[in-house]
């Protein structure tokens, strides 16, 4: 597989771009462990940190929008709240039912293409409005 941050997916803010990063090294880092069937404790494991990360992340995103008094805060933070419960979810599911890498992969699949969306449209949005130097 291999998820790549590319350029195009640069908000502009360095530390976010950073997390970005992280964030996508963390879900491919999943998904490949997924493909090449490690095993559970492991898999467990990667997506313990990858649920850990998503939120402290999005924390950061969220002390700045509210540091800038950013407009769009309130709808951008409801669209966080959304991912970090579909991953917890996730989560819950694999520590109840144990891990299905069928299902794991299916559901991260569909998460790195919400985030891949949110970063392009969203946190794009809010670097263009982080850079404006509206104060
Ligand atoms: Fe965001």
């Amino acid at each position: 597989m291999g998820i790549q941050w590319r350029d195009s997916l640069s908000v502009g803010v360095e530390v976010i771009d950073k997390q970005h990063k992280e964030l996508l090294m963390r879900f491919d880092r999943l998904l490949n462990a997924c493909e090449e069937g490690q095993g559970t404790a492991e898999l467990k494991k990667l997506l313990a940190f990858l649920e850990e990360y998503v939120q402290t992340h999005f924390r950061y995103e969220e002390a700045l929008q509210q540091l800038r008094r950013y407009p769009g805060y309130e709808e951008h933070r409801a669209q966080h709240a959304s991912f970090v419960a579909r991953i917890r979810e996730l989560r819950e599911k694999t520590d109840k039912e144990g891990f299905s890498t069928h299902h794991v992969l299916e559901t991260n699949n569909m998460l790195l293409k919400w985030l891949l969306n949110h970063i392009s449209k969203v946190d794009t949005k809010l670097g263009e409005f982080i850079n404006s130097g509206t104060p």
